[in-house]
């Protein structure tokens, strides 16, 4: 059905090609409230993953085989002292606009578009500012892109290292080849964990997540931060996964990171926002909670 998958550290046409899947595996439901027949949703996982395009389950494959403990603590010393510079938010929306791709422009929105799609439509529900805010810069990790870091170290679903690894994790057969499956130290019950040692304990995989929770961390309030760090955590968020690990406090917190990913993913249009026209008002929210220029 689909051409072989190419061989490349970025086997994604583009980033948002890991996105659309996300929509595939979790079309928007017609009614949110709606109870799934587990039956029912075991057997459309199964066809989800049979008919997954293999650019994407390459994407997947690297991503389980390479994201390792080790490669985890690498990553966040080589990105989390924010030494790469100084830059406004705005500017690094327009920075990370940068990311261009020659994909189809019908399918394919502006990285800037779906920050400001996905805010508006928080905005529209008179949702708290900073709720707002949350929604338009929860991307802006992205950037990692820019600096030459694979797609696979960039996106995708993230989840818990140095435990074992849910078998809720979509392409689970793909950590065969990860080297800490068979570390007996993060294979046992709760790897190098304590039961409800709370997710701040925790070193999730690496990605555009967590790096911006690091440069955001000190602006922001709670809710806002959780959204931005665990958005792409579909293990937990949306399976459920690892509520071992978690305190109260996250299973309250969780309640915003689900509440965002409606807009994070649904909200994906033709519309295109008249930036000129709106970027007034985010000029004030963005001045409200950020000094001139942060660290990245
Ligand atoms: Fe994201
Ligand atoms: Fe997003």
């Amino acid at each position: 059905m689909f051409d072989e998958a190419p061989a490349s550290s970025n086997p994604l046409r583009d980033l948002d090609e890991w996105e659309q899947d996300l929509k595939r595996r979790y079309p928007e439901p017609a009614n949110s409230f709606q109870a799934t027949d587990p039956d029912k949703k075991q057997e459309e996982f199964r066809n989800y993953q049979a008919e997954t395009r293999p650019s994407v389950r390459e994407f997947y494959r690297l991503n389980h085989t390479h994201q390792t403990f080790d490669f985890v603590q690498a990553k966040r010393d080589q990105f989390l002292s924010l030494s790469r510079g100084q830059m406004g938010i705005w500017e690094a929306m327009e920075y990370l606009n940068q990311l261009v791709d020659d994909s189809d422009p019908d399918t394919n929105l502006p990285q800037i578009e779906h920050l400001l799609q996905t805010s508006e439509a928080i905005r529209r529900e008179n949702l708290p500012d900073w709720f707002v805010l949350a929604g338009l810069i929860h991307d802006l990790g992205k950037i990692l892109c820019l600096w030459n870091e694979p797609q696979w170290a960039v996106v995708g679903d993230t989840f818990p290292v140095g435990c074992p690894y849910s078998s809720t994790i979509v392409f689970h057969e793909f950590f065969e080849a990860n080297p800490d499956a068979t570390n007996p130290r993060f294979q046992s019950l709760l790897g190098i964990y304590e039961k409800g040692i709370g997710l701040q304990n925790v070193i999730m995989s690496w990605g555009h997540d967590e790096y911006l929770y690091h440069v955001m961390k000190n602006y922001l309030p709670e809710p806002a931060l959780y959204m931005i760090r665990y958005h792409s955590c579909y293990p937990i968020h949306r399976e459920g996964a690892y509520d071992e690990l978690l305190s109260d406090h996250d299973r309250e917190m969780f309640q915003w990171v689900r509440a965002f990913n409606k807009y994070d993913l649904y909200t994906k249009s033709h519309e295109r926002p008249d930036i000129p026209q709106i970027r007034p008002y985010y000029e004030s929210i963005i001045a409200k909670y950020f000094p001139a220029k942060i660290a990245w």
